[in-house]
């Protein structure tokens, strides 16, 4: 054999072999292909995350993108009369350039909104009238920027009390405008963007007291013809929750009132869900044993051949982060403990168990 072509074949050899690891690629398919006629894969991102090799890697395994952050009201709209566009729009030519659905996350919510928003140039609380208007002006600005290019939006996220007791939460939208902030949402993103498919979203969707008062609010709302169009399941979980009963309890309620229901949020903690019971001391952190990796790799399993048997309702599952490493969990519900949530290692490195567990079907 002459020289020149051993050592081709020595080269291509080496890229074979090499690059799979380098890139962190395996031998199984990407979340996006294994999907691909299930449901678009996406995944939470700021714009730090847009950068290499974390973006070739989100690149390579998902086909849609929720903007972390960038578009909740605080960090978007931070004074009345200034916007920061800058982040979203980052995060919007990034999806538009590879070709990725993007969900726009949230135009109206009780955390991340802007002082300004609720109170007057005294610094008292504005009336009703004021902040619907205020509230208005935001969903049109905002919807409308990005119409055309963000075909869903989160509209109102955790409007229900997590309370036994109580319906809807307690927060300043509510003290201000009694319940009537949900539906005005809905019907103000509706005219900015009537091709918008709009979602309410929230967490805890799955245990069977929540799940009814997000029910019962989703189907006041549709029978008083609010434009409400999908449900969005957060899906914050555990390896101990929710259990495949309650899953499929969930999704059958909420299928029943013919909306979308789509997973926006997900991640699989290793420690057992807020509040008790507690196996764990609340600021003891877990090394990620063989026997977590396991578990997890059940948990997830489960959780996607529950999601493939209802892709009829399923519209989307998107992971919130890529890899363990930029998770919110190393920060919530405990300060810097490390939790190990998402289907990437702090390498970028698929998980040998879980990711198996979810594109091995
Ligand atoms: C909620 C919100 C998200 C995000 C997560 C935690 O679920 O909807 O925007 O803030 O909490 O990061």
């Amino acid at each position: 054999m002459k020289k020149q072509s051993i050592s081709f074949l020595l080269a291509l050899f080496l890229f074979t072999v090499c690059m799979p690891q380098l890139t962190g690629q395996t031998a199984e398919p990407t979340l996006k292909d294994a999907y691909r006629n299930y449901f678009p894969i996406g995944v939470a991102v700021n714009p730090f995350d847009l950068r290499d090799p974390l973006a070739t890697l989100i690149k390579q395994q998902f086909n849609a993108i929720t903007p972390a952050n960038a578009l909740k009201m605080g960090p978007v709209h931070p004074e009345e009369n200034r916007y920061n566009w800058g982040p979203a729009d980052q995060i919007v030519d990034f999806a538009v350039a590879n070709g990725m659905k993007i969900h726009g996350h949230v135009l109206c919510w009780h955390s991340q909104a802007p002082a300004w928003i609720f109170t007057n140039e005294k610094g008292d609380t504005v009336s009703k009238e004021v902040l619907l208007a205020r509230l208005k002006k935001h969903i049109f600005d905002v919807v409308g920027r990005y119409k055309g290019r963000i075909a869903a939006w989160d509209v109102v996220n955790e409007a229900i009390a997590d309370e036994p007791n109580q319906f809807y939460r307690n927060n300043t939208w509510y003290r201000i405008c009694g319940k009537d902030y949900i539906a005005k949402a809905f019907e103000y993103a509706h005219e900015a963007d009537p091709n918008a498919i709009l979602f309410y979203n929230d967490y805890n969707t799955e245990y069977p007291q929540k799940r009814d008062k997000v029910y019962r609010l989703l189907k006041e709302l549709i029978d008083a013809g609010v434009p409400v169009n999908a449900v969005g399941l957060q899906g914050h979980w555990s390896i101990y929750e929710p259990s495949e009963k309650n899953l499929r309890d969930a999704l059958d309620k909420y299928s029943s009132l013919k909306i979308g229901i789509m997973i926006t949020e997900l991640d699989v903690s290793v420690y057992p869900p807020e509040p008790e019971p507690r196996a764990i001391k609340p600021n003891e952190t877990l090394a990620f044993t063989p026997e977590l990796e396991k578990k997890q790799a059940e948990q997830y399993k489960m959780f996607f051949k529950v999601f493939r048997e209802y892709k009829n309702v399923i519209t989307g599952v998107t992971f919130w982060g890529a890899t363990d490493g930029q998770s919110w969990l190393n920060n919530f519900p405990v300060r810097g403990r490390t939790n190990y949530p998402l289907l990437f290692d702090r390498e970028m490195k698929p998980k040998q168990e879980a990711y198996k567990a979810v594109v091995d079907f």
